[in-house]
């Protein structure tokens, strides 16, 4: 397999952030202090881990960033959208996820960023008021006035490429319904300023419509319709979604393909969760929580192919609540109770208690998203990025083919998908190949082994 042409990383990249709280805040204080070498950016696949290449042998494991061309931290230049006007300084205060004195040595650079008023609607996210937000004679108009942002934006800060990474709130539960069918009916939609339209896909269009990189760290419908994947595939935007997979979910999708696997019965899986910053005071409306219960409910369906399964999966209770407990603030508590039956239907049980931080979990996916989809852009890729599943709860996928929810399916995916961009092998892990030579593939180990090279090296 060739290696794919893949434009460089030249010059800055600008990371526009609509929702500019706990999750944005966190993400910029952390590459700022990463840069610095005051913070460790833990969570993050583009900085800290590696990638095997060729056979096991081969001992070739270089890091990520090595391997694929991406923005390095210094490139970076973050902007972005909020209906308050705090500055990164403020906001990570208020938010409270790292303390002022972890915060005080990036303190200039936090301050600098302020969030352009809003494309907002409280009929989309009732528990908060506004303070700042644009106003236009259609949804039309406010998409415009992005797109003027977005250039502004480009001029103010000198960068070259821009990405969109949605870290607003969640809105109410919007179905897809025929305005975002196509391009033209979204389009019409807008200047009619249809309520079948949230602001967060009046952002995706304005992403889609200037080929810019759209992710969608929420569960909102926003980019995740045939009329944005119709207008990033034309203009050449790279887009992925819903919802950032960071703490309970991402458990699920561990244990449950491990139950799978061993096919352990399921009879029942309660899960719940306390959380006390503004996201939970968002998910405290139950328009918006019912936009979160249905991307939280989608992955253990699909995880345990109940379908395919339905003695052991067809009908087990699930249960998905969250809690608004202020005193907990972004320090999140979630507790899983999950019942399963073994052998001879005996039943067992399973108990998890992840005490996270939600915005800590969250930060790095920010920074890892806006990183590969710059790179896919620079790549010629474009519309759906379903390589990108590993960091969400809801993956976006062509609707023909059903989202893969495993974590480590979605992580073979995404190192498979960087291998084949970089034209090295595909690793099917099956491991035949080194022990029968009629696979095809090198068979022989090279003598001498590097390892064993190196140990007489080290031994001369
Ligand atoms: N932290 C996690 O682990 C995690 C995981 C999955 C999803 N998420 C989602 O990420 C999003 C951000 O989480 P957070 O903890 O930073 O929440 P937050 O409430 O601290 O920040 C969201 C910000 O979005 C702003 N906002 C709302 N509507 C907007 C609009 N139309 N335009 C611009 N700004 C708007 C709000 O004013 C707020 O400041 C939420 O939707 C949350 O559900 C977070």
């Amino acid at each position: 397999m060739a290696k794919r042409p893949i434009g460089p990383s030249k010059g800055k990249l600008g990371v526009l952030l609509p929702g500019m709280g706990a999750v944005s805040s966190t993400f910029i204080a952390g590459v700022e202090l990463a840069k610095r070498g005051l913070a460790r950016p833990l969570g993050s696949l583009t900085q800290l881990q590696t990638i095997r290449l060729g056979k096991r042998y081969e001992d070739r494991s270089p890091l990520i960033k090595d391997f694929v061309p991406l923005a390095g931290l210094s490139d970076l230049a973050f902007g972005g959208w909020d209906i308050f006007e705090d500055s990164m300084w403020d906001a990570a205060l208020k938010a409270g996820v790292l303390g002022e004195h972890q915060l005080a040595p990036v303190k200039k650079e936090l301050d600098a960023v302020v969030p352009m008023p809003a494309v907002f609607d409280q009929a989309y996210v009732r528990n908060l008021t506004p303070r700042q937000w644009k106003k236009g004679a259609t949804k039309m108009h406010l998409a415009d006035q992005l797109s003027k942002d977005i250039e502004v934006f480009k001029k103010s800060s000198g960068a070259d490429r821009v990405v969109m990474v949605w870290c607003g709130s969640t809105e109410v539960s919007l179905e897809q319904s025929a305005v975002h069918e196509s391009v033209e009916a979204l389009e019409k939609g807008l200047k009619a300023s249809s309520s079948e339209i949230p602001p967060s896909m009046i952002y995706a269009y304005a992403a889609a419509r200037a080929g810019i990189p759209y992710a969608n760290g929420a569960p909102n419908l926003s980019g995740d319709v045939p009329a944005i994947v119709e207008l990033a595939e034309k203009n050449g935007s790279p887009i992925a979604g819903k919802d950032f997979k960071t703490g309970q979910t991402m458990m699920k999708t561990v244990v449950a393909p491990a139950l799978k696997a061993r096919m352990l019965g399921l009879n029942g899986w309660y899960s719940t969760n306390i959380l006390g910053n503004r996201d939970g005071e968002v998910l405290d409306d139950p328009g918006s929580f019912k936009t979160k219960e249905k991307s939280k409910m989608s992955v253990l369906d699909a995880c345990l192919d109940a379908k395919r399964y339905p003695e052991l999966y067809g009908d087990y209770f699930h249960k998905v609540r969250i809690d608004y407990y202020p005193p907990r603030g972004d320090a999140k508590e979630g507790w899983d109770n999950i019942d399963i039956a073994g052998w001879c239907d005996m039943p067992m049980q399973i108990k998890i208690n992840f005490l996270c931080r939600d915005s800590i979990l969250a930060a790095p996916l920010v920074l890892d998203l806006a990183l590969f989809l710059d790179f896919a852009k620079r790549a010629g890729m474009k519309g759906i990025q379903e390589w990108l599943s590993f960091y969400f709860k809801s993956p976006q996928a062509r609707p023909d083919l059903s989202p893969e929810h495993d974590l480590s399916v979605q992580h073979l995916k995404m190192t498979n998908t960087l291998r084949l961009l970089m034209g090295e092998e595909v690793i099917d892990h099956s491991g035949l190949d080194y022990y029968e030579p009629a696979l095809g593939t090198p068979v022989a180990a090279p003598a001498p082994r590097p390892y064993v090279k190196e140990r007489r090296k080290a031994r001369a």
